[in-house]
């Protein structure tokens, strides 16, 4: 068990927090604020503790240069008025200088700060030890909460701990819980369900699912590249050349173990990657020539969502089909549904799935929404993460 910003006495201390703030933006305006809700609760208790609070996080990917269209200012105004009180900010191309130094000292009890964003850096993403010492200079106690970066080695995720005690946040707890129990412990019978473009991608994680899970379902691009190692034809759909000995090793290992390997038994398909392109709805061993899967079809939404209904524990990574495009929707709907009705424990790992998910007005039917797209697939993959690796046992 790790420790938690409730183990410890934040009463007076001056705290530097890292969350993963790395928000979609268009034009400079937050286009999904799901990273910035899940990030509250530990900002307030830790603000309700009498803490002072210097908050941080990377945006992007500037390369190691400042840069105005990657800084963090439109998220302390977004902060500012969850939290209902100024979050400030104070640019810096640096991160840390001297006037961030002279605002952290200032801090009183209950203020909070955001630095700009760490990757400024070049130091930041190569775990650089002075920069790390830089950012605990500011503060005596280190809390890491941005599960979204937690399997990043970076100065502010963990080179910041070897000066600095560290103790995670509440989110981190409940994405180690939800996402822990799934693969150690979990309750039977377990689905996992894989989707999204590449078997390559993947692969770590599908073999690791295998050792657990009762029944995996596979849907999304790479399911044609399961369907080819099978020996279909599958038309101008994606294939993922180097994949397919994988994708038939892996098959090969889910009936040596038992599992039940679902593959899409007929596919919604397309003359163009279009959403008013032709469609048709065809067998999975039918794919003509000329056109490309795009979903899962009917017949698979109702077989993939009797397995899902059924299921005590159900872990989710990936879409079932273009989802973006309306007419090619159904499928991941299907699913994310099926999820909702599901009585067992759901979990769904971050990116595609959960911006599906989100898009479909189901999120607060599912147990848990990750808020790590990478990271969660490294935690699968049973992977220790190094941002988490550094926060102090109990
Ligand atoms: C993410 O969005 O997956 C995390 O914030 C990590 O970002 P990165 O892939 O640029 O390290």
């Amino acid at each position: 068990m790790k420790k938690t910003v409730k183990d410890i006495d934040l009463a007076g201390k001056k705290v530097i927090e890292r969350c993963d703030f790395n928000v979609p933006m268009k034009e400079g305006v937050i286009t999904d604020v799901t990273r910035i809700e899940a990030s509250l609760p530990t900002i307030e208790y830790i603000l309700s503790q009498g803490a002072s609070l210097i908050l941080m996080s990377h945006l992007g990917r500037p390369k190691g240069k400042a840069n105005p269209e990657f800084s963090m200012k439109p998220v302390a105004d977004k902060l500012s008025e969850y939290l209902g009180k100024e979050v400030k900010f104070v640019p810096s191309d640096t991160v840390v200088d001297d006037a961030v130094r002279a605002a952290a000292a200032e801090l009183k009890p209950g203020e909070v700060m955001l630095l700009e964003n760490v990757r400024f850096r070049p130091e930041e993403t190569e775990n650089g030890a002075e920069f790390a010492k830089e950012l605990a200079d500011l503060a005596e106690i280190f809390v890491q909460d941005a599960f979204g970066t937690a399997h990043r080695a970076h100065s502010s995720t963990a080179g910041i701990a070897d000066y600095i005690p560290a103790v995670s946040g509440f989110l981190i707890e409940k994405e180690l819980k939800f996402l822990g129990e799934a693969v150690t412990d979990p309750k039977r019978p377990f689905v996992g369900i894989m989707g999204g473009a590449k078997v390559a991608d993947k692969i770590a994680v599908i073999e690791s699912l295998l050792e657990k899970v009762d029944t995996l379902i596979i849907g999304g691009g790479m399911a044609f590249t399961f369907l080819k190692a099978k020996g279909f034809e599958i038309g101008k759909s994606i294939l993922d050349e180097n994949g397919i000995d994988l994708a038939g090793d892996l098959m090969k290992k889910a009936d040596e173990k038992g599992v039940a390997f679902m593959l899409p038994v007929d596919v919604v398909v397309a003359d163009a990657f279009d959403n008013d392109a032709k469609s048709a709805i065809v067998a999975a061993d039918a794919i003509p020539e000329d056109m490309m899967g795009m979903d899962i079809g009917p017949e698979t939404s109702k077989l993939y969502g009797e397995a899902i209904k059924g299921a005590a524990t159900v872990v989710w990574n990936g879409p079932m089909g273009v989802f973006e495009m309306p007419n090619f929707a159904a499928g991941t709907r299907a699913v994310a549904e099926a999820l909702a009705e599901c009585e067992g424990i759901t979990v769904i790992g971050g990116g595609d799935s959960a911006a599906a998910v989100n898009q479909f007005g189901l999120d607060d039917k599912m147990s848990h929404i990750s808020t790590g797209g990478g990271a969660s697939l490294e935690f699968l993959e049973g992977k220790v993460l190094p941002g988490v690796a550094v926060i102090e046992d109990k």
